[in-house]
């Protein structure tokens, strides 16, 4: 028999980032953050898990590529998940696996994007499905990853850190729908890097250890910011809203690169992008495109409405077209994204 789940996780894209863990093994942050959900119809990741008595080892493909489990962050949150596995029954197929079974058991993972794989933006369908086919109780959307807490919900969501030691008071907080900013256009520059990325949970890790900058970024900046985003959002006020998530973003690569050894996950492209975007917001008076970036190198604009969104993707063309040199792969277009 096999016995099979599938799930579906929206992305999220940070504006005002998470970048340190007071708790590693609860996956508790330093700091809150907000982001912003994107339709699942442009980009997402779905993720089958199965689970059968006739596999004789756990095996993963992402993006149809199998990918090594041995030792790596998977094999590590597969046997995280496997600990809270709990009985599960299919009467149809006549199926039962109790809480025992699971640790004899093996599971084949097969996870898609509906974009271009883009580090930095991987979500943890996988981590989802998983849980689910292992009637994992635990709800509060974060294991294995953080951030993926915050796709719980559309919209604009704020990871609030929380100070209970348990964290029970550290939960993912809907802050509008995604009707109420609907004008916003998300466009993904989809740049490669050429090293291998440092992954996002051994980065945070060394920057919390090194990091001169992050304790100011964590206790003194992110708070104020918090505050003030979440006003710009109910506003609807894209000049603040571009101003914060585009000094947030700059920010996190900055305690990055303060890090012992330095962390560099933007690459030229990516600053060319940067000085592309300052430009023109400065030739046009009002910002009309909002820059983050992620754990790697790809670009997420956010422009204020579907004209300026237009007119930037003009402009990246021209400026970047997509081609090897630059590393440049494809423009992802999340057009109504919002
Ligand atoms: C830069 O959620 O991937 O994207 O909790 O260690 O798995 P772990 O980290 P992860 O980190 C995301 C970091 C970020 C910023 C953000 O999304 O807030």
């Amino acid at each position: 028999w096999v016995l099979m789940v599938t799930a579906q996780t929206p992305t999220n894209i940070a504006v005002i980032k998470y970048w340190g863990k007071r708790d590693e093994n609860l996956i508790l942050a330093i700091n809150d953050s907000i982001s912003v959900t994107l339709d699942p119809a442009h980009l997402c990741t779905t993720t089958t898990v199965a689970v059968s008595p006739a596999f004789n080892q756990d095996r993963m493909w992402l993006n149809g590529k199998e990918i090594s489990l041995s030792g790596g962050r998977y094999q590590n949150c597969l046997w995280e998940i496997r600990a809270c596995a709990n009985d599960v029954e299919d009467e149809k197929k006549g199926i039962r696996i109790t809480k025992k079974d699971w640790e004899n058991l093996h599971v084949h993972v097969t996870s898609y994007n509906n974009f271009p794989t883009a580090a930095g933006l991987a979500s943890s369908a996988a981590v989802y499905s998983l849980a689910k086919l292992m009637n994992v109780q635990e709800d509060n959307g974060r294991q294995g990853s953080g951030s993926a807490c915050r796709s719980l919900y559309g919209g604009f969501v704020k990871w609030v850190m929380g100070k209970e030691e348990n964290g029970s008071d550290s939960i993912a907080v809907p802050l509008v729908d995604e009707k109420h900013w609907d004008e916003l256009v998300i466009i993904i520059a989809v740049v490669c890097s050429r090293q291998k990325e440092t992954s996002s949970t051994s980065g945070m890790r060394e920057t919390v250890e090194t990091s001169a900058l992050i304790e100011h970024r964590a206790k003194e900046v992110v708070p104020k910011r918090i505050i003030q985003m979440e006003e710009a959002i109910q506003k609807r006020d894209f000049a603040t809203f571009t101003h914060l998530t585009c000094a947030d973003s700059n920010q996190f690569h900055a305690v990055c690169l303060d890090t012992s050894p330095p962390i560099f996950y933007m690459n030229d492209t990516s600053h060319r992008i940067i000085g592309c975007v300052e430009k023109w917001n400065r030739s046009e008076g009002t910002p009309q495109v909002a820059y983050t970036f992620d754990a790697g190198p790809n670009a997420v604009l956010i422009a204020r409405n579907r004209t300026s969104a237009a007119l930037l993707l003009q402009r990246l063309l021209f400026h970047f077209p997509p081609n090897s040199e630059t590393d440049l792969n494809s423009y992802v277009i999340g057009d109504k994204s919002l």
